[in-house]
């Protein structure tokens, strides 16, 4: 077919570098150890499970298109108005919601250098300008995004806790970057991590909704609720930002499954308990067995460290990498987030982090 009749993808779609999601098989592994996706370690309330299973005899129904259960179980958790709140196909599909009301082509959307994918990847998508921002130390810095916003800049995009570094910024230091944000610019705090967090000086971003009209707050059940493969997460927003994501995003966005299931795991508290119990364990006995190798790292709020390797090729990140998926461990590979230097692995079960604790020992001792 002749190039000039082909259909032409609107500009900046062609400059997408595909989203390449962690690896779920090891050649050889029957059951891997998966630590490459941020799932939470412990897998899904058995009554969010329970509930997913009793809709099996529904599916020929359309699910709630306005998510009202779900968004007054979310409300009277949260101490919100459901009114502000908006459920999406993950947070991803969210981040993409907010970009396509609030961002297009000749504006910019700024976002941290090491800040989530998505942000930069959606950005394109809809033919606006992704504003990498130079980090401190692998964290947000925010006199560096001040300072490189423009009368084009639209939407800022700050992951907190970020994913891969798993640093965060204070309650006091999102309010300062929100007070210097110009009021027509749209501060979207992607919270996904929050429930994992356990420092006194962090706020996910509802206090900051509840007093601006340019604040959003994102919120997934993909990490400590596990229900990632359902596809849920949630937007609390000021209302006018509610009402425009509200006729934008598809009439049954969610599915009926996903807000049964979801319904269940925000009630079922004694199960997020229980998760965040087990990452208050097992994210600092990780992160000292790996600082014990010689191997630094970001101290991470989140289920998951990013480890940083040495120069020597044997030693690698990649030579890494490939020696513990030779034992069924899947990690993941940060070239895409410009750290190649670097793994991210997730927190697992108590056996899965021995395990591999003791398979990154014997790689360092091997190599
Ligand atoms: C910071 C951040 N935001 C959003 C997402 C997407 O989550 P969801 O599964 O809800 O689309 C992720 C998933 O890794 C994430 O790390």
């Amino acid at each position: 077919m002749d190039a000039k009749t082909a259909p032409q993808p609107r500009s900046g779609i062609l400059d997408i570098a595909p989203y390449i999601g962690g690896e779920s098989k090891a050649a050889g592994a029957e059951r891997p150890i998966r630590l490459a996706s941020n799932e939470s370690a412990l897998g899904p309330s058995p009554k969010a499970v329970a509930a997913y299973r009793a809709l099996a005899d529904e599916i020929h129904r359309y699910p709630d298109g306005s998510a009202a259960e779900l968004r007054a179980v979310l409300g009277r958790h949260n101490g919100l108005d459901p009114e502000r709140i908006v459920c999406g196909s993950g947070s991803d599909e969210l981040i993409g919601l907010l970009l396509r009301c609030y961002a297009g082509p000749g504006d910019e959307v700024l976002y941290s250098r090491h800040g989530f994918l998505m942000y930069p990847i959606g950005a394109k998508a809809v033919g606006a300008t992704p504003v990498a921002v130079p980090e401190k130390a692998l964290t947000a810095d925010v006199d560096s995004i001040l300072a490189h916003v423009t009368d084009r800049t639209r939407i800022v995009f700050i992951a907190n806790p970020n994913n891969p570094t798993g640093t965060y910024l204070s309650a006091d230091e999102m309010a300062r970057l929100h007070a210097g944000l110009p009021s027509n610019v749209v501060l979207a705090i992607d919270a996904a991590y929050a429930e994992f967090v356990n420092r006194n000086d962090y706020e996910p971003g509802i206090g900051l909704v509840n007093r601006a009209d340019n604040v959003v707050m994102l919120r997934t059940f993909s990490k400590i609720y596990a229900l990632a493969g359902l596809r849920l997460g949630w937007a609390y927003c000021p209302p006018a930002v509610a009402d425009v994501m509200n006729r934008v995003r598809g009439p049954f966005n969610v599915t009926a499954p996903a807000l049964a299931a979801g319904i269940a795991a925000v009630e079922d508290v004694g199960a997020l308990a229980r998760a965040r119990a087990h990452n208050d364990r097992w994210l600092p006995w990780f992160s000292e067995r790996l600082a014990a190798l010689g191997l630094p790292l970001t101290p991470s709020v989140a289920n998951f460290v990013l480890a940083e390797f040495p120069d020597d090729p044997k030693r690698s990140a990649d030579a890494a990498f490939e020696f513990l998926q030779s034992r069924g461990i899947l990690t993941r590979k940060m070239g895409a987030y410009g750290l190649p230097k670097h793994l991210r692995i997730t927190i697992g079960t108590g056996e899965e982090m021995e395990t591999v604790a003791a398979a990154i020992a014997d790689f360092m001792e091997s190599a």
